[in-house]
């Protein structure tokens, strides 16, 4: 195992993980010196290609904005997200993740879980790929938007799918829009960390979509805590430069040669 992941595994219980997505070097070069983790999420679909979901994109995509990412990540563990049509089976999904590797230097990759996908998890993990699990609301499988684990039946459910993603060889879980009881007896039952979204501050670690944090996407449910409110400073700043170039203030001289 690599070191980078043995140190994530050990700061379980001892320090709380910080984990964001990045799709591009611009941010991941900050992301950098305050992350654990990096994840290059399929996100990337909604935020800035525009799609109403994550379910079309590619896997070429994916590696494109994870070489650009990785240029910035020297310290934090980089994670890609794959595909939703990419890991259908073992024999695709270990195709595709080696392609992922090899072309982008990453450190692991990560799939989204329904009921149903515990042997790619497995697989991964008998061809030394280190993977994250995802579970609770899923986009990539999900058709509505629910948070999951509020009933003792769904608790028992999630509870039980953790522990198998867990045995299955994932080396952490990403719960994301799960109920603060269940992220809380998760968290406590597994060895391996894991990282809310949405889902509590008992979980090992948080991650949000940088975008929303910093206000640039839109999109800003009840778990987003906006610390920045970039789309108005990008407004400003546009306003300026338009109102510069119309009155001649833009370029002065000591912007020309
Ligand atoms: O795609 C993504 O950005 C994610 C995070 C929200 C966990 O999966």
């Amino acid at each position: 195992m690599k070191a980078k992941i043995k140190s994530f595994l050990n700061k379980k219980k001892k320090k709380k993980l910080v984990c964001l997505t990045s799709y591009s070097k611009s941010t991941s070069q900050i992301l950098d010196r305050y992350c654990d983790l990096v994840l290059v999420g399929d996100s990337l679909a909604n935020v800035l290609y525009g799609m109403k979901n994550t379910h079309r994109l590619n896997i070429e995509t994916m590696i494109n904005h994870t070489k650009s990412v990785s240029l910035g990540v020297k310290k934090s563990l980089l994670v890609v997200d794959m595909p939703k049509d990419s890991y259908k089976n073992p024999k695709l999904a270990i195709k595709n993740a080696k392609k992922i590797l090899k072309e982008t230097h990453c450190d692991a990759i990560k799939i989204e879980n329904n009921f149903n996908n515990l042997n790619i998890v497995k697989a991964f993990k008998k061809s030394k790929i280190n993977v994250m699990g995802h579970i609770g609301y899923t986009p990539q499988f999900k058709k509505k938007f629910k948070v999951e684990g509020k009933t003792k039946s769904e608790q028992k459910k999630l509870i039980r799918q953790a522990l198998e993603i867990e045995k299955a060889g994932a080396f952490s879980i990403v719960l994301e829009c799960v109920s603060k009881s269940t992220a809380k007896k998760i968290t406590n039952l597994l060895k391996i960390p894991t990282i809310g979204i949405g889902s509590s501050k008992s979980c090992d670690g948080q991650i949000l979509v940088t975008d929303d944090l910093l206000g640039a996407s839109g999109f800003y449910p009840k778990f987003v805590k906006k610390y920045a409110n970039l789309e108005k400073i990008i407004d400003n700043a546009i306003k300026e430069f338009s109102k510069d170039v119309k009155s001649s203030k833009f370029p002065k001289n000591e912007n020309s040669f």
